[in-house]
């Protein structure tokens, strides 16, 4: 579940009249980008094997994409988390949900992940990794929300940096809808307006 702002934003939630999106970054754009970040992971890991951790659910469109972007030795595998508020008032707790299927140990891992807001995902998926012993850890994330940091995290390979928005699209969702958008979009609550994409 979309958990990018302290609160939801407002109006009702079954009310989908009152729901619009506008493109922030269109699917040319994206791919454009995924393109960019798998050339600049295999500079850095030329002949390695890389094995990818998507974090369900926002990350299986970046994770599809980039994983055949990568050429080369790739495979992958999810884990599953969930989190309890991230307000500023919250504790950051993260509870893991799905643990990986297969061992990290002495393996090139990539974690991809679709949005780093807050960070405090991140920050615990970090830890939890590193305790595994990876051969080495980097961290891809489509979107960055830099202003809404809590946890100091970064990420090795960031897609766009974005304002404080709700989003949607490309595995985002609001109320686990609109996931299946090609573009990432500002959700809105209330009457349609339209812009350009970037
Ligand atoms: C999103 C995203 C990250 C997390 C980032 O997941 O996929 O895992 O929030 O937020 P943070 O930096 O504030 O910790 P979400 O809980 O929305 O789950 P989903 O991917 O299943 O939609």
């Amino acid at each position: 579940m979309a958990k990018q702002l302290n609160r939801k934003p407002k109006g009702k939630i079954g009310n989908r009249p009152d729901e619009s999106v506008r493109v922030l970054i269109s699917h040319a754009n994206i791919r454009r980008r995924v393109r960019e970040i798998a050339q600049d992971v295999r500079r850095d890991f030329p002949d390695e094997p890389i094995h990818l951790i998507g974090i369900l659910k926002g990350s299986v469109f970046f994770l599809a994409d980039l994983a055949r972007e990568l050429g080369g030795e790739v495979s992958f595998d999810f884990l599953g988390v969930s989190s309890y508020g991230h307000g500023t008032d919250s504790t950051g707790e993260v509870k893991l949900t799905k643990d990986l299927e297969v061992a990290i140990e002495g393996r090139t891992v990539l974690v991809v992940e679709d949005i780093l807001d807050t960070g405090l995902t991140l920050k615990f998926l970090i830890k939890l990794f590193e305790e595994r012993k990876p051969k080495h850890l980097r961290v891809a994330v489509l979107l960055d929300k830099a202003e809404r940091r809590i946890a100091k995290v970064n990420a090795d390979y960031a897609g766009f940096t974005i304002p404080n928005e709700f989003v949607v699209g490309y595995g985002l969702d609001y109320d686990e809808r609109y996931r299946n958008l090609p573009d990432v979009c500002v959700l809105q609550i209330g009457p349609c307006t339209k812009s350009k994409a970037q």
